[in-house]
């Protein structure tokens, strides 16, 4: 039996779920795959930082050491930043190595080079972990909606903006409250901004737009807004009324032309998201043969976000998926 072999970028929340996955569903991935899933090296920033690797794993703060090692099959990228995660990325395609991400900040930014790359050396890039965390998505849009004309597509894409807007609502709390209860309980980050300001989901539905239109709106033509202003008084009246503030992606196409909104929104009780709560994502799709399907569950974390990966593994790994419907950037 031949070995498949992995680097893994980055031993955060999502990469040490990635090695940890691999290891506990060793029996799956051979069965279906035919072959072992070998982690041949971790990339870290720290040295320091005690790991949880087995020792004949290369661990390295060099990305080079990885380049150079004989034979190696999958890059799986789990760090923070543009930079330099988009050069390690470029370097391994250009090595013959598929790649598997789950940073939406650069792919939002270099996706389609990225893809464009791949082609060019005949490997496969997987990037499910960008979009709702656990929830498959991607996959639905580019293996299981290719007839459907996609209308429209709405995101619950923040589990951090949901939780502090669920927290505000049933916990009667002020923002702020409900921001620190999100940082106590690793929700949020020191620094929230890309969260509550709209960012994440916004890098998260300019790849959903790419993958369901094959294209993005203008990035500057985007409504961002975050949920910074939604006030507890808010909350109450809307409440009172039998609605409920969800921040809500919403891509949809009209003719030729890609529309896209970031920002809360009042839903009743009929929206598929009225009852998506706390850290949930959930993703609408309306196509023209099927009408609507909502697909909810856990939009991040350790293990949901190891789960999106380790599915791209097996997408890379087959390889037979049609191309998805990527055309040129907007930007
Ligand atoms: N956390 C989630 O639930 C989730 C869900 C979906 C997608 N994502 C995305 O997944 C990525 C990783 O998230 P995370 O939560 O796992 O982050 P994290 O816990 O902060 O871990 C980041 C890891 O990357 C390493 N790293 C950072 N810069 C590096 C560099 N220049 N060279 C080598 N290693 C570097 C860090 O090394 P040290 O350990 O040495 O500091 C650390 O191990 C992010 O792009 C995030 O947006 C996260």
């Amino acid at each position: 039996m031949t070995v498949i072999k992995v680097a893994i970028l980055g031993f955060g929340t999502v990469g040490e779920g990635v090695y940890r996955t691999i290891q506990s569903h060793a029996e799956e991935l051979t069965a279906v795959l035919g072959k072992k899933v070998e982690v041949a090296a971790v990339l870290i920033k720290n040295k320091q930082k005690e790991r949880n690797v087995s020792e004949d794993v290369l661990l390295t703060t060099d990305f080079e050491d990885i380049l150079n090692m004989p034979e190696l099959d999958i890059v799986i990228e789990a760090i923070v930043d543009k930079d330099p995660t988009f050069s390690f990325l470029k370097k391994a395609i250009e090595r013959g190595c598929h790649i598997i991400t789950a940073n939406k900040e650069m792919f939002a930014h270099h996706g389609q080079e990225l893809l464009e790359l791949a082609e060019k050396n005949n490997v496969s890039v997987g990037f499910e972990a960008t979009v709702a965390g656990g929830i498959p998505v991607i996959q639905t849009f580019r293996q299981l909606l290719n007839i459907n004309r996609i209308q429209q597509v709405q995101g619950i894409l923040n589990g951090t903006s949901n939780f502090i807007l669920t927290e505000m609502r049933e916990g009667k709390q002020s923002f702020a409250e409900a921001l620190s209860l999100a940082q106590e309980n690793g929700f949020a980050e020191a620094d929230p901004t890309n969260d509550i300001e709209g960012y994440d989901a916004f890098y998260k539905a300019m790849i959903l737009s790419r993958i369901a239109f094959g294209e993005e709106p203008n990035w500057h033509d985007v409504e961002r807004e975050g949920i910074t202003a939604i006030t507890s008084e808010l909350i109450e009246k809307a409440e009172e009324l039998g609605l409920r503030y969800k921040h809500i992606a919403q891509i949809s196409k009209s003719g030729n032309q890609i529309k896209a909104t970031i920002k809360p929104v009042l839903v009743g009780k009929e929206h598929p998201f009225y009852h998506v709560e706390g850290v949930q994502n959930a993703v609408s799709v309306h196509s023209d043969i099927v009408g609507e399907i909502t697909l909810q569950g856990p939009g991040a974390g350790m293990f949901p976000t190891a789960s999106a990966i380790i599915e791209d593994l097996v997408y890379v790994c087959k390889n037979n998926a049609p191309a998805p419907r990527l055309t040129a950037l907007t930007t």
